[in-house]
Order: C-alpha cells, then sequence, then structure tokens
C-alpha cells in the first residue's frame, strides 16, 4: 500500500468526468487499498479517484472518521434521494475553505465492489452527504460549485489571485 498525492483545486483534472470501470484486476485493488490509506493518512471521510489524478469512477467513504466504516463505491450511481438539509462542508482538494450546501441526507445508491459484484445500498446523515460529495468529484464537480453566488465570486477572487501568485496563467475549465 502506498499514499497517494493528492490534486488541489484550481488543477483542471478535478473538472473531468470521471470513466467508467470495467477492469476489476489486481491494478484496481491494489488502487483502491491506496485510496483507503490516503483517506486515512489524510484523516478525511470520503475520497474520489480525481483527487489523486486518476481517471476511474472510484471512490472511498469512512463517514465516521476511524476506520470503521470504510465502504468502496466503484461505478456508484445515485437511484434516489430524500431530506434535504443544510451541511457545511470541506474539501481536502480546496485548503481552507468550508460552506453551507444542500445534500440529501438519505439516499439509495448503487455501485460496485472491487470485484466488480453490483450492490445497492442505503445510506444516511454523514455517510449520505459524504457519498454526494464524492458522486460530486466523480462528476468533475466540487461543492464550490453548489455554494451561493456571492460566496462563490468571493472564492473565484481567491483563486485567481493564488494562481497570479503562482505565476500561472493556465485557465480553467468552466
Ligand atoms: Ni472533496
Amino acid at each position: 500500500m502506498a499514499q497517494l498525492p493528492v490534486v488541489e483545486h484550481p488543477d483542471g483534472r478535478l473538472r473531468e468526468a470521471a470513466e467508467t470501470v470495467t477492469e476489476f484486476d489486481a491494478n484496481l485493488a491494489s488502487f483502491i487499498d491506496d485510496m483507503i490509506e490516503t483517506m486515512r493518512a489524510q484523516q478525511v471521510i470520503g475520497l474520489s479517484a480525481q483527487q489523486v489524478g486518476d481517471r476511474r469512477n472510484v471512490c472511498v467513504i469512512d463517514p465516521e472518521g476511524d476506520g470503521s466504516s470504510v465502504e468502496v463505491f466503484v461505478n456508484p450511481v445515485i437511484l434516489a434521494s430524500w431530506r434535504t438539509a443544510i451541511v457545511e462542508e470541506s474539501c481536502l482538494s480546496i485548503p481552507d475553505l468550508e460552506g453551507n450546501v444542500f445534500r440529501a441526507t438519505r439516499l439509495r445508491a448503487r455501485a460496485q465492489d472491487a470485484a466488480g459484484n453490483t450492490f445497492t445500498r442505503d445510506l444516511n446523515d454523514m455517510a449520505a452527504v459524504t457519498l454526494q460529495h464524492e458522486v460530486d468529484h466523480l462528476a468533475g464537480k466540487l461543492f464550490i460549485d453548489r455554494l451561493n453566488p456571492i460566496r462563490r465570486l468571493a472564492i473565484g477572487l481567491r483563486t485567481r489571485a493564488k494562481r497570479k501568485q503562482a505565476g500561472s496563467e493556465r485557465q480553467e475549465p468552466a
């Protein structure tokens, strides 16, 4: 197992949609192990493949945050969701930023495990919120896209300042 380097906003790789996993082999199993190790080492409760620079449609969650609730979702799809709430979120790929977003606190998801077996799973509260955050990542979306427009504008200005500081003129895909 190995820890993987984390990709940070505004890196364009965070804006690419994931590709469906079709090969359920040893390489995938080892990648998932590395994702879990990285999530644990970074002390976060969820991680998507995009955040470690990989295009595979895979995320891992650990809503308890202590390694006791680790679940793997390959090619996840949210089938239904209920009970919207305002939740304060942050993201490993967007350091030092928090914001309130609307999320369902109950959902039904379908996905595959590391061996390719399809399963359906009902998730509540933090597990449901975390999976939505990760499924967003897999579609190239970030939680800042869900903030209100004034908050987004402030973050946009901050991001441009950061980019200028880094001397980069690279444009971020919308
Ligand atoms: Ni995130």
